[in-house]
């Protein structure tokens, strides 16, 4: 088994978040396999550190820095710049089986039983259920299929401007092949099913096992009030959609990803990759709205209570001081 592996991809600070928060939901159900991250060039360093802390394996991937085939292949399609990175997974090939998963998914269950598929699984897209949607899939790393898909997107680009696209063109034969290819829809619960079918919701969603947030507001883009655990959306209508997901989401990320970001600022000055602006944000993210005097604690002592997930947001860690202290580091 240690030569099959999850699989994400995270091309921004922000799906970096994302991918964090994926990782942590795949080791709390105890998945058994390797857990490895794709990283494009924009991701800051922070981010990065943060995500070797947490995936086995964190590869970046430069696609105008790649091979021959790619680069040419890019320099065609400009346009498919993240799809290129996202087939760079087939690269892996020290890994014998994967399971792709976006970043913006959320395991519920353990599913290391999704190893038993072959390639090409993955779940109907509700939108046009013949197409497989892209979001969860299991695959074979294969330079050979690799080469191949590359060829396909330079040659044919994509109907949809994206990977699905594309993966769909290549594994055409997926709507009626081979009905075990088809992943049940419990690998890829989506908000909208929800509203959309609401009497198959109330009957098969609590054995959703993979929950997928589509659509463009994804959860980093709400905060969250750590005092009275609630989500906080910017419209009333998308705070309402997943309420239940969203907030497990949210739990994952103060619970274990804050505390390890925390500890990557740690006591030194911020490193050049990492700006000013994206700690600004990670920090609002947590709004504390009450206040005690900080009590005394050495910056050892603090920093080991944040690596255990017990960050003081209302006193020593409270939106203030910390703002306080990022102010310190950015004079
Ligand atoms: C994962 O393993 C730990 C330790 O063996 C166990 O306590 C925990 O209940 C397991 N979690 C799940 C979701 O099965
Ligand atoms: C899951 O379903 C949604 C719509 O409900 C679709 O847009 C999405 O792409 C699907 N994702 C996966 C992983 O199948
Ligand atoms: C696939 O290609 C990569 C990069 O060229 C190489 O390092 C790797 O060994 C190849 N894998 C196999 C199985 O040939
Ligand atoms: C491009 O599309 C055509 C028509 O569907 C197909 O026959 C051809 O094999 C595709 N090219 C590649 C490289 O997949």
């Amino acid at each position: 088994m240690a030569d099959q592996a999850f699989v994400t991809l995270a091309t921004t600070d922000n799906y970096a978040k994302g991918a964090m928060v994926l990782c942590q939901s795949l080791r709390n159900h105890n998945t058994t396999r390797k857990i490895v991250a794709l990283i494009g060039p924009y991701v800051s360093e922070t981010s990065r550190a943060v995500l070797r802390k947490l995936y086995d394996e964190v590869r970046l991937v430069d696609v105008l820095d790649s091979g021959d085939a790619t680069h040419l292949a890019m320099m065609k399609r400009p346009d498919l710049g993240v799809t290129f990175t996202k087939l760079h997974c087939w690269t892996l090939t020290e890994y014998s089986k994967c399971v792709f998963m976006d970043a913006d998914t959320l395991v519920l269950s353990n599913i290391d039983e999704l190893f038993e598929r072959e390639e090409l699984s993955a779940a109907p897209d509700p939108g046009w259920p013949d197409c497989f949607n892209s979001g969860v899939f299991v695959f074979r790393p294969s330079n050979e299929t690799y080469e191949k898909l590359i060829t396909a997107c330079s040659e044919n680009g994509s109907f949809d401007g994206g990977d699905q696209g594309v993966l769909n063109s290549f594994f055409s034969d997926w709507a009626t092949a081979d009905i075990s290819k088809h992943l049940p829809f419990i690998y890829n619960l989506s908000s909208i099913a929800i509203y959309t079918y609401l009497p198959a919701f109330k009957k098969y969603g609590h054995d959703a096992k993979v929950v997928h947030f589509l659509g463009k507001i994804k959860p980093w883009d709400y905060s969250f009030d750590t005092t009275s655990k609630t989500v906080k959306g910017q419209s009333q209508d998308a705070s309402a959609m997943h309420p239940n997901f969203l907030l497990q989401w949210w739990e994952l990320f103060s619970s274990f990803v804050l505390p390890q970001m925390k500890a990557e600022y740690g006591d030194q000055p911020f490193h050049s990759g990492c700006t000013e602006s994206n700690i600004h944000e990670d920090v609002a993210q947590v709004d504390t709205s009450h206040h005690s005097p900080p009590p005394q604690m050495s910056s050892q002592e603090r920093k080991q209570r944040w690596e255990q997930g017990q960050a003081d947001y209302m006193g020593v860690d409270s939106f203030d001081n910390i703002e306080k202290r990022l102010d310190s580091f950015l004079e």
